[in-house]
């Protein structure tokens, strides 16, 4: 769906979800949300905390609960604007669950037999619920009720968007043109975010730096950062996690700089870590007050939370009375 901007253009709606998986960390900041908060600007952004998802593999209502808010709060903090965006907790427009089971008669089983990320999850033994299977028919129904032309994800997810794409095209065939069918939009530098271990950075392998916490926390993860063995007076590997990692907070001659002081004796990694460590705190300083503030007034963050939850379902009843009438449920005639 187009809509008209105040420049008299056309914007593009960008849209995505995000796992409220606890402690947001510099991969899911450099690698989706700044990402996302920097779309709004100029798109008609679309973006919300995927707490139905989680359902799949969070059994315990209060990590569940926490996590969300947390997400959410997280998110405001770094950014993002409730008025120059629609922001929303999944489950606070349920339209996308009826949709889900209107897509689920569309969807062939072999298609989420083929789904790598619920083959991998059987491979490791989990065993798994018609939840976990079906999670790409609600991912694909995420996309398709709000309209979103433009979907911003880690390479992780291409082949979710590609069954989303599959979904849509079969729908629009099969009961005329209903849904859009998404663009991916995979950014290739947010596969080189490394964890303090090297592996990419992520919750699962626990290898990651939270955005916010604890000060003696954060610090003692910087000092972990792995690093070679190379000596004070021999040239530092800028192929290595440390300099992926500080180059991520660094303009383009300020990176060039540090890749000098790699590449010349008298470096310390311990005195690196340390300047890594304060430029790090310092960018996100205007942040973590913002953290603080919204902490303590949740009211604000729970007002901006329905008013985003209203503006989603506008378009959510819009798509979601279309598809019931081309399938025949509008049967008062
Ligand atoms: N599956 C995505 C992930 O784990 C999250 C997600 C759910 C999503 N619904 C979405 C992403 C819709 C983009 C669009 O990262």
């Amino acid at each position: 769906m187009e809509t008209l901007s105040l420049h008299g253009g056309f914007l593009k709606r960008v849209l995505s979800g995000i796992q409220p998986s606890g402690d947001l960390h510099l991969g899911n900041y450099f690698g989706m949300m700044s990402r996302m908060i920097d779309y709004q600007e100029n798109n008609d952004l679309f973006c919300f905390i995927v707490n139905y998802h989680a359902l799949t593999t969070v059994k315990d209502r209060y990590v569940l609960e926490r996590n969300t808010i947390e997400a959410a709060m997280d998110f405001y903090a770094l950014g993002l604007d409730p008025e120059k965006s629609t922001f929303w907790i999944q489950s606070d427009v349920p339209q996308v669950c009826e949709s889900t089971w209107l897509l689920s008669n569309i969807t062939n089983v072999g298609l989420l037999e083929r789904a790598t990320s619920y083959k991998d999850k059987l491979s490791k033994g989990i065993s798994a619920n018609v939840g976990l299977y079906s999670y790409p028919i609600l991912m694909a129904s995420d996309i398709l009720l709000f309209g979103g032309e433009v979907v911003p994800v880690g390479k992780d997810q291409k082949q979710h968007l590609e069954m989303t794409r599959d979904i849509a095209e079969k729908f629009n065939q099969q009961f005329g043109e209903t849904f859009i069918v998404p663009e991916p939009d995979i950014d290739k530098d947010s596969q080189l975010i490394p964890g303090i271990d090297g592996q990419k950075m992520s919750k699962s392998y626990n290898n990651t730096i939270p955005i916010f916490g604890d000060e003696k926390k954060i610090r003692k993860k910087f000092m972990s950062i792995v690093t070679d063995s190379a000596d004070v007076d021999e040239p530092k590997d800028i192929d290595s996690p440390i300099f992926h990692l500080y180059s991520l907070f660094l303009s383009f001659d300020d990176k060039k700089d540090l890749r000098e002081r790699f590449l010349q004796p008298g470096l310390r990694y311990g005195d690196l870590k340390n300047e890594f460590f304060e430029c790090f705190w310092e960018y996100f300083r205007s942040f973590r007050e913002k953290r603080d503030y919204l902490q303590n007034h949740k009211d604000y963050v729970f007002k901006s939370l329905d008013q985003g939850a209203t503006k989603a379902s506008i378009v959510a009843n819009e798509y979601l009375g279309k598809a019931r009438s081309a399938m025949g449920l509008n049967y008062k005639k």
